[in-house]
Order: C-alpha cells, then structure tokens, then sequence
C-alpha cells in the first residue's frame, strides 16, 4: 500500500472530546484535496463533496442508537442482529448546509428536513439568524445538523440554540460537518459540549478573514453559483 505524506497523516491534536474526526485515509484526502483545488470546476466540486457527504452521513448515523432484534433468513435460521432506533431529522444550515441533505435522503429515504437560515456577515464574520422552519415533533427526534464549514463556530452555535429552544435536548444533536478547524471546535465544546461534532477533516485555523486555513474557500459558492 502507498503511505500517506505526514501532511496529510497529521492533523491538529488535542481536540475536544466531542469531536469525532473521519478516520485520514487515502480516497478521503483525494476527495479534500480534490475539493480544495481552486481550478476545480463546479461539477466536479459537487461530485467530490458529495462523496465525502456521504461518508459523513454513515459515520453520523453510528452515533444512533439501535436496539436488538432477530431476523429470520432464507437459510431457515435466526440472525440476532441490530435495528435503527431513534427517530431522525436533518435540519441544514442555509445556504451551504443545503448541499448535505441529499446524501442524507440518500442514506435515510423519507427523513424530515428542516431549515435554519443563519448567514455571516462578510465584514464581521458575525452569525446572524433570520429564519427556522422545523418539523413539529423536533423535540422526540435525534437531529443531524447539516453545515460544511465550522469556523468560528458562530453559525453553528446559534444553529443549537435555536434546536434547543425548540425542546431538543443537546445530547441528541449531532453536527455533520466537512471541514473544521480547532478554534470552531473549541468554541462549540465550551458552548455545547455533548453536541457530537463529526468533522471530515480538521484544519490548521483561521486567517485573518476568519476563513479556514488552507480550507477550499467560501463552500457555498463554489457548490451552488460558481463556474
Ligand atoms: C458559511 C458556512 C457556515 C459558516 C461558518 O456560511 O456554511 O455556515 O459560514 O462560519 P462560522 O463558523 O464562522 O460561523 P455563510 O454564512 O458564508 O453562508 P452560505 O451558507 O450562504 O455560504
Ligand atoms: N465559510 C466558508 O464557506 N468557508 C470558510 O472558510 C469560512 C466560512
């Protein structure tokens, strides 16, 4: 097998333990580097990030929980296995967390959506919520909260808020999140620390822009308007 350059191997430590970081493999840094390529066209930056979506979303739903049960195969004998418990939704950070629900409709056929619409504010980098629509019955459901980027962590923290002023307890959030960098992640441990982060990768930090360093950009543009 081909080893891996330490670039690539080695990664940001001592993370806070509500971070679940995907395993740093070959295909999945082709995906990141594919993604992170500024002449990358937007095709094939939306075939790339919809792989890593996708293993995002079957990492996240091994946080679920599951309950015994037995099947009955063709071979006429019993198999003792697992079936998915809890009930879910997927509720997307708008506009970028959008791009996510279709790997999750993938997974889970006919899962609720919801949406929060929290932009940042280009000076500021401040997280400013205008609008949530959430299913009714949120407050009994495990919620996958969609967002690709996590900077400073300020669109995903306000995004948790408004979950748990809608009764969903914080231990049944999980943040589904392309790439993340430790200063986002700390800010959402110090804020919510049994919020579950599942990251594809972690990054270096911020620049002075609050961008993620060496990131791949504003993921909004490149994935629904760029060329
Ligand atoms: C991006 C991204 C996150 C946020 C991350 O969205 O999708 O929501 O910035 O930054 P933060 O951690 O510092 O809050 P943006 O507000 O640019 O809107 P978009 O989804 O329309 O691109
Ligand atoms: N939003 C993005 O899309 N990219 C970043 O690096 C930071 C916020």
């Amino acid at each position: 097998m081909t080893s891996l350059p330490s670039s690539v191997t080695t990664g940001p430590t001592d993370l806070p333990p509500n971070t679940c970081a995907l395993p740093r493999t070959g295909q999945l840094a082709g995906l990141l580097t594919a993604i992170r390529d500024k002449k990358t066209a937007r095709g094939d930056f939306i075939f790339y990030s919809d792989r890593i979506i996708r293993l995002l979303v079957e990492e996240g739903l091994n946080h679920l929980p599951v309950v015994e049960q037995t099947v009955r195969t063709p071979t006429g004998l019993d198999y003792n296995g697992v079936s998915f418990e809890g009930r879910i939704c997927g509720v997307s950070i708008m506009r970028a967390g959008e791009a996510m629900e279709a790997g999750l409709r993938e997974c889970c056929r006919a899962v609720r959506i919801g949406k929060i619409l929290i932009q940042r504010d280009e000076e500021t980098a401040q997280a400013k919520l205008f609008y949530a629509k959430l299913p009714d019955d949120i407050q009994s459901r495990y919620c996958l909260l969609l967002d690709p980027m996590l900077a400073t962590g300020g669109s995903a923290i306000k995004a948790v808020e408004v979950l748990i002023d809608h009764g969903v307890p914080q231990e049944r959030i999980i943040f589904l999140n392309l790439v993340s960098c430790p200063e986002g992640l700390r800010a959402m441990y110090a804020a919510y620390p049994q919020v579950k982060v599942v990251t594809a990768w972690v990054d270096d930090g911020l620049d002075s822009h609050k961008y993620i360093v060496p990131g791949l950009g504003d993921f909004g543009d490149r994935y629904f308007t760029s060329n």
